[in-house]
């Protein structure tokens, strides 16, 4: 677009820029800066055009793209060309991730090396290595309290270690994710400590208060996130002699990026690492990057100005690098981190579907799925050139925000059925279930949930009580959960140890640091030795493995498995079932219908009362799984307990 005011600024800032950069073939840049530079002006003028430095900061702004694309790789280069030509490549049934720490999943990064052949054998092909950056020793939020965003920890590794991971992940066409913490810093990071020593300039990088008036003024709406550990959302610090903003714990500092300074920084280290070959960034905690005083100040429309400006910034720099929302909200308020438009106004390719998350795991509790259609109906078709990351488990607790009226249209009283589902996943409910309460706020009445996924849908207790048959079962929800993951669009993200039945890991109980954390319990460090029985017929670890190995395969074959909002959700008459058609919209004769039983019993789906779903003939059916046709009863199909389906026509 062509702007007079826009491009007169442009002209200056690029006559204007350092010596150095107008020295170097920037060809791309500018083709690229011209096509987005009205759209950043524009994000960037709505957030700080009242400055009277802003023709300053946007030059800087433009330096600091200019510097990336500079340090940019040709193989990089080439990388971002090629996925510009092939926009979509993301949408692919073929990315299937894994989420892990370098130091729980393998020892440290330069072993995380030797174990890429795990991925290969279960088809893993997108991994998001968890926080790796310089933190302190304690106070680290599992590594989210970041102390040097261009160092890493050298208790796992260093950058050589990094850019040696992208390099042998790229050979074997692995995504690499990592984490950008855009929000906040770890109270030691430089820009805190020069604060403390009273620095004006970094104390502006933070939202720091003399006294308690704004903070009470802000804590009047703002929910606490840690209650029981980390109550309030601010901290007094003595050194300095003043309130500062720490929404999480009071260790990390909150970002203010009222300040353009601070969005400079976070977009020239978003630019850092994607020259060291991540593929994809996760951006940690986007709903709180902007706070207004009167607000919860989570969702605010200037945190989605904010990750517009820093797409289309990084589109001029990386074009093939995507980003992913980490935005655990609401479900009105989820969708929204992918943008309003795919063009004009882009946020993050990718988000988060915390909503089916935790819908599954409400129909694993209630064994129905009146929710589960309710929360599937309101979640709305996403933008093009967008793609949900759908997940069972990940590194966090599980929370229960579902949407109140839909928890009222399927028939339960909201704060009553919340507590139910606490209940059920610590065991109060029923024993099997091994979940700890995380952050319960006397409060509100709210709570959450830890724990492993084999622990929480009964395999710890399976196992501890010798009983077989509660073994299979437990397997079998694993599976289901994994079978409706694989198939509903998106890229679906396996946790750390998912695919091997881990287990709860108590030993965090004992580590000081930890011990106030329950979600260590779901962060354990794979057992190598016992991994080994996923080569051996009959253990726990070879049927789970086996079978999401297959699963995974078989995902990748099926074109109607990509994500093109290419699916329907069918309203079926029994309650237990889970009933959807994915299509490929290039083709529509390939289509696959996934049945997914969440009751303990048999149950039963009449075909025919969806006219057999629009295929041809019931007798043509096979499931993708088993290759067999399914089981019929009385003209109707039958899944077993827990199973499902992948039924297409033969
Ligand atoms: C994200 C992370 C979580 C962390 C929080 C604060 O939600 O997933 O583990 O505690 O951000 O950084």
């Amino acid at each position: 677009m062509y702007e007079q005011i826009s491009h007169s600024l442009l002209n200056s800032i690029l006559d204007d820029l350092k010596p150095e950069i107008r020295r170097q073939d920037l060809r791309h840049f500018y083709t690229r800066l011209g096509a987005n530079f009205y759209a950043i002006y524009s994000l960037f003028y709505t957030l700080y055009g009242h400055r009277a430095d802003f023709k300053l900061q946007m030059l800087r702004l433009v330096e600091v793209m200019a510097k990336g694309y500079i340090d940019r790789s040709t193989e990089l280069e080439r990388i971002d060309i090629q996925r510009e030509q092939d926009h979509n490549w993301f949408l692919s049934q073929k990315w299937v991730g894994m989420a892990l720490y370098s130091n729980g999943f393998a020892d440290n990064l330069p072993d995380l090396i030797n174990k890429i052949s795990y991925f290969q054998e279960l088809g893993i092909n997108m991994v998001h290595i968890m926080p790796i950056l310089k933190c302190p020793e304690g106070k680290s939020d599992g590594g989210y309290a970041i102390s040097d965003f261009r160092e890493i920890d050298d208790r796992v590794g260093n950058l050589q270690d990094v850019r040696n991971i992208a390099e042998e992940f790229r050979k074997r066409d692995i995504l690499l994710v990592l984490d950008i913490v855009l929000n906040h810093t770890s109270d030691e990071h430089e820009w805190a400590k020069q604060a403390i020593k009273g620095d004006r300039r970094f104390q502006d990088y933070y939202y720091i208060f003399e006294n308690r008036e704004v903070p009470d003024m802000f804590e009047q709406s703002m929910p606490n996130v840690f209650p029981e550990t980390a109550p309030g959302n601010f901290t007094w610090n003595a050194e300095m002699g003043k309130w500062v903003m720490t929404v999480f714990h009071d260790y990390q500092w909150d970002l203010n990026y009222s300040n353009p300074a601070v969005f400079i920084e976070m977009l020239d280290i978003i630019l850092f690492w994607a020259n060291q070959g991540v593929d994809i960034l996760r951006l940690d905690a986007v709903a709180f990057l902007w706070k207004k005083i009167g607000t919860t100040c989570q969702n605010e429309r200037k945190a989605h100005l904010i990750l517009q400006l820093m797409k289309d910034c990084c589109q001029v720099t990386a074009p093939g690098v995507l980003f992913i929302a980490e935005a655990i909200v609401a479900p009105i308020e989820i969708i929204k981190y992918f943008g309003e438009d795919a063009i004009v106004a882009k946020e993050c390719e990718i988000a988060y579907n915390a909503t089916l998350m935790a819908l599954l795991w409400e129909g694993i509790a209630t064994k129905n799925t009146k929710l589960i259609y309710q929360g599937i109906k309101n979640l709305p078709n996403k933008l093009d050139r967008a793609t949900w990351l759908n997940y069972v488990r990940c590194h966090d607790d599980i929370g229960f925000g579902f949407d109140d009226n839909d928890i009222r249209l399927a028939g339960y009283e909201p704060s009553s059925h919340r507590r139910f589902l606490v209940d059920y996943f610590s065991g109060k409910y029923d024993a099997s279930a091994k979940g700890l309460v995380f952050m319960p706020n006397e409060v509100t009445g709210d709570a959450r949930i830890c724990g492993s996924l084999a622990s929480l849908v009964g395999l710890e207790s399976a196992l501890e009580d010798g009983n077989e048959q509660l073994i299979a079962s437990s397997i079998n929800r694993i599976l289901l959960l994994h079978g409706i993951i694989l198939s509903f669009g998106g890229i679906p993200l396996l946790y750390n140890g998912d695919a091997l039945g881990v287990l709860n890991d108590y030993s965090f109980t004992e580590n000081p640091s930890k011990c106030n954390d329950n979600r260590w319990v779901h962060r354990p460090k794979i057992d190598w030795e016992k991994a080994e029985l996923r080569k051996k017929q009959g253990t726990v670890e070879y049927t789970i493995f086996n079978a999401m190995k297959k699963m995974i395969a078989i995902r990748k074959e099926i074109s109607a498995f990509a994500d093109f909002n290419n699916r329907e959700l069918l309203q079926i008459d029994n309650p237990h079932l889970l009933c959807f058609m994915r299509f490929d919209p290039q083709r529509p004769s390939e289509k696959v219908l996934a049945i997914a039983n969440f009751d303990a019993n048999p149950q039963y789906l009449d075909l025919e009362a969806i006219g057999n779903a629009g295929f041809s003939a019931y007798s043509q059916f096979v499931d993708l799984y088993s290759g067999k046709m399914p089981s019929q009863h009385d003209g109707r199909i039958v899944l077993q307990g827990y199973q499902f389906y992948w039924l297409t026509d033969k």
